[in-house]
């Protein structure tokens, strides 16, 4: 049986999809930004905090719980220049406490979900796991301390872990059941989605004047299902004592800047929008793109989905929202 804390969140939601096919699932989530209507009916389900030692006691001890998958944090970089306590208090303190806890019941198989953010300005325009890692936000930190304590905590304690660095998570599951849903909503793709069904009038363009080939910020976009088969394959390699730690990037290999994102949403959508040019968002370096070579020749992942089918399935989750068939 596998933990899934975070599983009813965006990127949780779509892995448990995936994984249900293989394996008893238990999603522990506080439903803060997550939605219960993303969770698969076939997994059990407890509302709770990742920080709530008592609840995690009791999950441990009834359950046979091989594997931990941990993607309930707070993601947003904007939010964690303003409310770092928030980001150290639940993506480094309650994650501690989620791994006492698992120690304590020898639970020591652990995915954890890390982020591009952990890089800072990279000074390189193809970012492997061996490039310097320089946070410049308190989410980036917060991230980079549990890699820290991962390392330590499995030269004391024996913990195995595979940490996945995502960069851009974006696209909705072919199913149509399940998709990208924030509140508020600050990533690229749904808000031009969201503008190109008449949510909102207009899109902002976050910089232009970028030292890129358009002037505008370059980003690597993964579909969610890769990143969903990144981490199955992650589990296995665990469970099956293939490795003990690890640390790969997930993307694409291929850079998309802010301007070809909208023109591609253009063109897959039929729509035109209507751009508004604006100045810089703080805190956005002008390019991260992964190199994800390593996950490949390790254990053979490599993303099957491009720009276009990101766009497309998110699309049409997007449509399905609006008229309330799936929400
Ligand atoms: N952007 C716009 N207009 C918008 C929204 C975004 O121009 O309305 C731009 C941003 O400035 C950025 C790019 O689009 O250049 C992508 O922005 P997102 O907010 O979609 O994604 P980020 O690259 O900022 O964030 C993602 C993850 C974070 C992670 C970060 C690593 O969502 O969790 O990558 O840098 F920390």
């Amino acid at each position: 049986m596998i933990l899934i804390v975070g599983g009813a969140g965006y990127i949780g939601s779509h892995l448990v999809k995936e994984l249900v096919i293989q394996q008893e699932i238990i999603v522990l989530d506080n439903l803060s930004s997550g939605h219960e209507n993303l969770i698969d009916e076939r997994v059990r389900f407890v509302k709770g905090d990742l920080g709530d030692r008592e609840t995690l006691n009791q999950l441990f001890s009834e359950f046979p719980i091989e594997a931990v998958m941990h993607f309930a944090a707070n993601s947003l970089v904007g939010e964690s220049v303003g409310n770092p306590y928030k980001y150290y208090y639940n993506n480094v303190s309650n994650t501690l406490t989620l791994l006492d806890v698992m120690l304590d019941h020898e639970v020591k198989n652990f995915i954890f979900s890390s982020t591009a953010a952990t890089y800072g300005i990279p000074e390189t325009s193809l970012i492997t796991e061996a490039t310097v890692t320089n946070p410049i936000n308190p989410y980036g930190r917060s991230k980079l301390m549990i890699e820290h304590i991962l390392e330590d905590f499995h030269q004391a304690y024996g913990l195995n872990y595979i940490v996945l660095r995502y960069f851009n998570a974006a696209g909705a599951h072919a199913s149509g059941e399940i998709g990208e849903k924030h509140d508020p909503e600050t990533h690229l793709i749904p808000i031009v989605l969201e503008h190109l069904l008449g949510k909102r009038e207009s899109i902002s363009v976050f910089g232009t004047d970028y030292d890129t080939h358009d002037g505008t910020c370059i980003r690597d976009y993964i579909h969610v299902t890769d990143l969903a088969n990144a981490h199955i394959l992650s589990l296995n390699a665990l469970l099956e004592e293939k490795l003990q730690t690890a640390t790969y990037n997930l993307g694409n290999g291929k850079g998309y800047s802010v301007k070809e994102i909208i023109d591609t949403c253009e063109k897959v959508t039929g729509v035109e929008a209507n751009v508004v040019l604006s100045d810089r968002r703080p805190g956005d370096p002008a390019t991260l793109v992964a190199s994800s070579e390593k996950i490949y020749h390790e254990l053979g992942w490599k993303a099957e989905y491009d720009l276009e089918d990101i766009i497309e399935s998110a699309w049409t989750w997007h449509n399905s929202i609006l008229v309330g068939s799936s929400n």
